[in-house]
């Protein structure tokens, strides 16, 4: 018998859902919130609200979208953290009316187990994916960045994490200075095709292990900015793309240093990437290079699956269900779930 899985995600500032069938997408809707832009940064309180406009909408044509039914869907598997407690909150309530309702199960998914997992996606016309264990996966996004060996679909070890700001945090709070709209990332990235990636050096950290920091990049590029703009008041305009492109390269060489490492140590070669930062063309093209030169096997996610999104969660819903998984009514959003908790 087929599982078919609802999965809902609102951790953050996406308010997505999802239908799997087993482990392939029947459909997989987002609704990315623009409010934020004005701001520079997600505003709780706004996502929250905006979460609670979506919602019903959002799942609505995700069951649509997927061809059956509701009646259909066995399980309805949602984030239940990390992440904003405002935004949790309304994914969290949600399934459990909707459980409620319809006397359906519902399951409680870590958020950062869906990013972990979400190469493996597939569409409904295509095969499922062979996944390979161990595996070494990047998670880069605005809220985290580490490198995780996945040991099966639900045994995960942390090999290393940042100790300040993530890579994503580091894209946005660059590009706020250089005076972009949030989020900086892809609009860092857009910016650097026509750039010089040797144009400028920042400072790169020296961590030892595994462990990442962005904090001192990130000092840097604003001390290097404020410097020129004491010569040359036209300096950021003068220079935008070679300051994206250099910025964006030292971000990369921070992120593939630790990787190798990290394969060094374990011997895996079998890598995989998530997370938004994943998306990011100077990476991908560097990865696409070093695993051809290392001979990796690699997993880059689809553009569609980088970011937040419901299937990742139903993804991990599916693997936690057949290994006998549930939640009860009383579950609750956690703002600050550890990595290893289910
Ligand atoms: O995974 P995600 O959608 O949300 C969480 O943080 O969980 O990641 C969002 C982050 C933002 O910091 C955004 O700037 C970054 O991913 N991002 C990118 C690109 N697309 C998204 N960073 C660099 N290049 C991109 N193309
Ligand atoms: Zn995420």
């Amino acid at each position: 018998m087929s599982l078919k899985i609802l999965g809902i995600e609102s951790s953050c500032d996406d308010t997505s859902a999802a239908v799997l069938c087993d482990t392939l997408m029947y459909s997989n809707v987002i609704n990315t919130q623009k409010i934020h832009e004005n701001y520079g940064g997600v505003v709780p309180e706004l996502a929250s609200r905006a979460h609670q406009q979506n919602i019903v909408l959002v799942v609505q044509e995700a069951i649509s979208q997927s061809g059956f039914t509701l009646e259909e869907i066995d399980l309805i598997a949602f984030t239940k953290g990390p992440g904003l407690l405002g935004s949790l909150l309304v994914g969290t309530s949600f399934a459990k009316g909707l459980a409620l309702a319809t006397g359906k199960p519902i399951l409680g998914v870590n958020h950062l187990h869906g990013h972990l997992l979400a190469h493996m996606l597939r569409d409904k016309n295509q095969e499922p994916f062979k996944a390979k264990f161990p595996y070494l996966c990047l998670l880069v996004s605005g809220g985290h960045t580490q490198i995780v060996l996945v040991k099966d679909y639900l045994k995960f070890e942390i090999l290393g994490k940042t100790i300040d700001d993530a890579a994503g945090e580091a894209f946005d709070k660059c590009a706020r200075v250089l005076g972009l709209s949030y989020p900086g990332g892809p609009e860092i990235d857009k910016l650097a095709k026509s750039g010089r990636r040797d144009a400028f050096l920042f400072n790169k950290p020296r961590i030892i292990d595994l462990d990442f920091s962005f904090s001192g990049l990130k000092t840097s590029f604003l001390y290097s900015l404020r410097d020129n703009l004491k010569q040359n008041p036209t300096f950021i305009e003068e220079n935008i793309e070679d300051l994206a492109a250099s910025l964006q390269n030292t971000i990369v060489e921070i992120l593939l240093e630790k990787l190798q490492k990290a394969v060094k140590l374990t011997g895996v070669t079998e890598i995989a990437v998530s997370g938004g930062v994943s998306a990011n063309s100077g990476l991908r093209k560097s990865l696409i290079e070093l695993a051809c030169l290392k001979k990796w096997e690699l997993h880059l996610p689809e553009l569609k699956f980088t970011t937040d999104n419901a299937a990742m969660i139903a993804l991990i819903g599916h693997f936690m269900y057949i290994s006998g998984e549930f939640s009860g009514l009383d579950v609750l959003p956690q703002a600050r779930l550890n990595f290893t908790d289910f």
